[in-house]
């Protein structure tokens, strides 16, 4: 496996791959591997001939306060993760690499960034969609393969893809979870072991809510004060949100009518776990 940290070097190596006809799979990630990261290098390497992954803690997309310097980082652990699901090679670029002196220029979308973790994280996309063109322009993948974990990191993705023409498929993995149900994280590491256990509650709200619709539930308001009243009775669980939004174009709903996402962040201590389902009718 390569391990680039020079833009010139994943270019020069990708376009002599892709001149030999290869598909050219990518995975961009922050690091600190899990089991959520190896699922989506494993689909990428069903897909593809060759798999690049990234691994940046991008700063742009951290807020003032939040837990950049934190960030769990370990690249040998990250390199052995990636070898064993046989990727070809990884990006670790510097963040002088990727943001050099006189850096000025940002990707924003008009809407869909402005709700949920937007909300929450003013200037968290923005961030997201600036690395991740910076990224689909070094590498230039056919396809780029991103988690349901982070659905509307992946509908800003796709948005942003097709508004400017990028010519990359995104494809979208479902989330993968721990035994107990609590998705696969790097900030899991940061949760205590009681936090860890009352975690368990974010999935076992949300089969709740589904468990509601097939039983009939359609109110909105219903469906968010069952999540809600669920994580409250938590002691250390602190609601940032937990919102019903039309999968498409994310405006709230107040009836079930059609596949609606529930979405949700809630802090642990310091700690701000996201996630999420599709409720179909
Ligand atoms: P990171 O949080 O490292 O996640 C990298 C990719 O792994 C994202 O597409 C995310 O949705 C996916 N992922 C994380 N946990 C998952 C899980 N439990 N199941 C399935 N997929 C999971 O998301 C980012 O990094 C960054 O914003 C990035 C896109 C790299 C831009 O900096």
């Amino acid at each position: 496996m390569l391990i680039c940290r020079r833009i010139s070097e994943v270019r020069e190596l990708v376009r002599t791959e892709r001149g030999t006809g290869k598909i050219i799979g990518f995975v961009p990630t922050m690091g600190y591997l899990h089991q959520g990261h190896l699922q989506l290098m494993r689909e990428a390497k069903k897909d593809c001939d060759m798999v690049v992954i990234s691994i940046f803690v991008n700063p742009a997309q951290f807020g003032p306060g939040e837990d950049l310097e934190r960030y769990p980082r370990d690249f040998e652990r990250d390199h052995a993760l990636a070898a064993e699901v046989d990727v070809d090679a990884i990006f670790y670029p510097s963040v002088e690499e990727m943001y050099p002196p006189g850096f000025n220029t940002n990707v924003d979308l008009n809407s869909l960034t402005g709700c949920l973790c937007g909300k929450s994280r003013p200037g968290h996309f923005r961030g997201v969609a600036t690395v991740v063109t910076k990224l689909f322009n070094i590498v230039l993948p056919d396809r780029a393969y991103f988690g349901q974990k982070d659905a509307q990191q992946v509908l800003v993705i796709r948005r942003m893809a097709e508004d400017l023409n990028m010519p990359v498929e995104i494809v979208t993995v479902p989330t993968v979870r721990e035994e107990d149900g609590l998705a696969m994280s790097s900030r899991n590491v940061y949760l205590t072991p009681e936090q860890r256990r009352s975690a368990a509650v974010l999935f076992e709200s949300l089969k709740a809510a589904e468990k509601a619709v097939e039983q009939g539930e359609r109110d909105a308001g219903t469906i968010l004060q069952l999540v809600r009243d669920m994580i409250s009775s938590v002691p250390e669980a602190g609601i940032d949100y937990v919102e019903l939004r039309n999968i498409s174009d994310l405006n709230p709903v107040e009836v079930i009518d059609c596949p609606v996402l529930l979405a949700l962040a809630v802090r642990f201590g310091q700690t701000r776990l996201i996630d999420n389902t599709v409720l179909e009718v």
